[in-house]
Order: C-alpha cells, then structure tokens, then sequence
C-alpha cells in the first residue's frame, strides 16, 4: 500500500518536470477551441477574424481555399511571421485546433 502511494506521487512528481521544460499549460486533451483561445486568439482574434494575425474566416481570409494539410504546416513550423508551434503543441492538438478552424470556416 505504502508503495503504491510513493509510486503515484513519483508520477505526480515527474509529471510536473515534463510540464516544465517545454510542452505547454495546454492540457493534452484539450478541444480545438480551448487551444485556439489559450495560443492563437491574440493574433487571429477570438473571432478569427484576424488582427495581428490574419484573418481565417470572413472577409480576406485565404485558408479557406487551402487544404488541412497547409493549416497544420503553418501552425507546425509557423508561416511568415507566425511562430511556430511544434514544440508548444503535439501533433494531435495541432490537428485539432486545424479542424476547429475549418469547422469555423464552414467545412
Ligand atoms: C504572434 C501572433 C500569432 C499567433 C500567436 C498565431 N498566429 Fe497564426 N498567423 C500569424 C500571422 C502574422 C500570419 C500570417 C503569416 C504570413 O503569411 O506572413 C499567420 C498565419 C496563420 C495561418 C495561415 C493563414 C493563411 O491565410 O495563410 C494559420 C492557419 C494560422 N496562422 C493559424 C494559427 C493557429 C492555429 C494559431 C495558434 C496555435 C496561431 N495561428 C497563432 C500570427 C500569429
């Protein structure tokens, strides 16, 4: 029992250096738009209809005619002058926040 506990605190414990060094506060299982609200909103607006950023839907907004595949490059290896975010986020969350994105634009 004893050791179970000390186990499940290890976890815990190693858990957190991971958090630490890279990664980022984004949960893993986090939605596409809990991602996009944490990391992406300040550029694109929480409407995504740009500001610093450009816009991804509505009026100008070019990803609309682009495949998944150019959304997950640009947010992969970041696009002009967009960071990029391989290292901020998994695979997965940069789908899912590509997704959110084409939900938004209707497709
Ligand atoms: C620091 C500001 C900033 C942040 C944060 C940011 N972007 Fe961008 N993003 C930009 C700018 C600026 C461009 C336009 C890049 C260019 O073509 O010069 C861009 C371009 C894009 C494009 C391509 C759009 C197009 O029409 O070609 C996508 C998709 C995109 N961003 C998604 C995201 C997502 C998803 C996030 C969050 C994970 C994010 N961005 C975070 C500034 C930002």
């Amino acid at each position: 029992m004893r050791k179970r506990i000390l186990g499940a605190a290890a976890a815990v414990a190693l858990a957190a250096v991971m958090a630490a060094c890279g990664g980022s506060d984004v949960p893993e299982d986090a939605t596409g738009q809990e991602i996009y609200v944490q990391l992406c909103a300040r550029c694109h607006g929480s409407d995504l209809r740009g500001g610093t950023g450009v816009a991804l839907v509505g009026e100008g907004a070019e990803s609309i005619d682009k495949p998944e595949s150019y959304l997950v490059q640009s947010i992969y290896a970041g696009i002009g002058r967009m960071p990029a975010f391989r290292r901020t986020l998994s695979d997965d969350q940069i789908l899912r926040v590509a997704q959110y994105i084409m939900r938004q634009q209707g497709r």
